[in-house]
């Protein structure tokens, strides 16, 4: 049983290779993507397949949920929650829900695929959160052009919210951030509620700014065809909110002005 659970674990990081990096000119990694029914899956900063028990249960705790039950995992999957990478579920167990049979996932099955009980907690794998509350807002987005706006716009965002939203335009354009309106709960260091900025596909690298108070920020581009943003409110005080314009250029076309 374990090693057949490990030739699973080494198919789907065999197949799962392909759907990483750039798939029809879009960057594509899967940290934020899935959500249904309060569930969703989250990997590590790192990649794939690199959070412990304890590791998986402390990114679901930052966000205000935990870790899914084997249940709530398989209502989500009956709304079509599928996601082909294992994580960490409730009292340390493993799976992934599957929606659709395919050969390179799942083994033609459907359902939660189950690994069972771990019995090595630090074992290393992905990880099914489930939050309710969670507010939604963030997204990947792969529009060409699109218009960005704090949850509730024109009304005041809510307090302790996290949103990342992930623009992807196509390989060899460049994403042009543009500010229409901004009005962000104001401190010296913007350490209450802010809007970061990364020249990156995640909020680890590509540091561009982060932004409060009620000037308009001036305008961002990217220097590849990915760029995150980052939208974080604590639990007092809040403001009229922001919205801003992403259009995707052709990166020749910048280069000649
Ligand atoms: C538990 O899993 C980790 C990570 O895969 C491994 O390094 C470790 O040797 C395992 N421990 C035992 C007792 O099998
Ligand atoms: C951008 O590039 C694509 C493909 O190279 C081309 O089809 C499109 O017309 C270009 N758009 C602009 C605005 O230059």
């Amino acid at each position: 049983m374990h090693v057949l659970a490990l030739l699973w674990a080494c198919g789907l990081l065999l197949n799962e290779v392909q759907a990483w990096g750039f798939k029809n000119g879009i960057f594509h990694n899967s940290i934020w993507l899935e959500r249904a029914a309060g569930v969703y899956h989250r990997e590590s900063r790192k990649g794939r397949y690199q959070l412990t028990l304890k590791e998986a249960k402390a990114v679901c705790k930052y966000e205000g949920g935990k870790l899914a039950t084997y249940e709530q995992l398989e209502a989500a999957r009956q709304i079509g929650f599928h996601v082909c990478a294992a994580g960490w579920f409730d009292k340390g167990r493993v799976g992934y829900p599957i929606v659709k049979a395919g050969t390179n996932c799942g083994y033609g099955k459907v359902g939660v695929i189950d690994y069972g009980y771990r019995l090595n907690k630090s074992e290393r794998w992905d990880v099914y959160c489930y939050n309710p509350d969670s507010k939604e807002c963030g997204g990947v987005l792969t529009e060409q052009q699109k218009i960005i706006q704090s949850p509730g716009f024109p009304e005041e965002y809510q307090d302790e919210l996290i949103c990342y939203w992930h623009i992807r335009a196509r390989l060899g354009q460049r994403i042009h951030l543009h500010f229409l309106e901004f009005d962000v709960e104001d401190d010296t260091s913007c350490l209450a509620d802010y809007l970061e900025v990364y020249d990156s596909y995640d909020d680890v690298s590509g540091f561009v700014g982060r932004f409060c108070g009620d000037y308009l920020p001036d305008d961002v581009i990217s220097t590849g065809n990915v760029m995150t943003l980052k939208f974080l409110s604590d639990a007092s005080v809040t403001a009229g909110g922001f919205q801003l314009q992403y259009v995707a250029v052709n990166a020749s076309v910048i280069t000649q002005n």
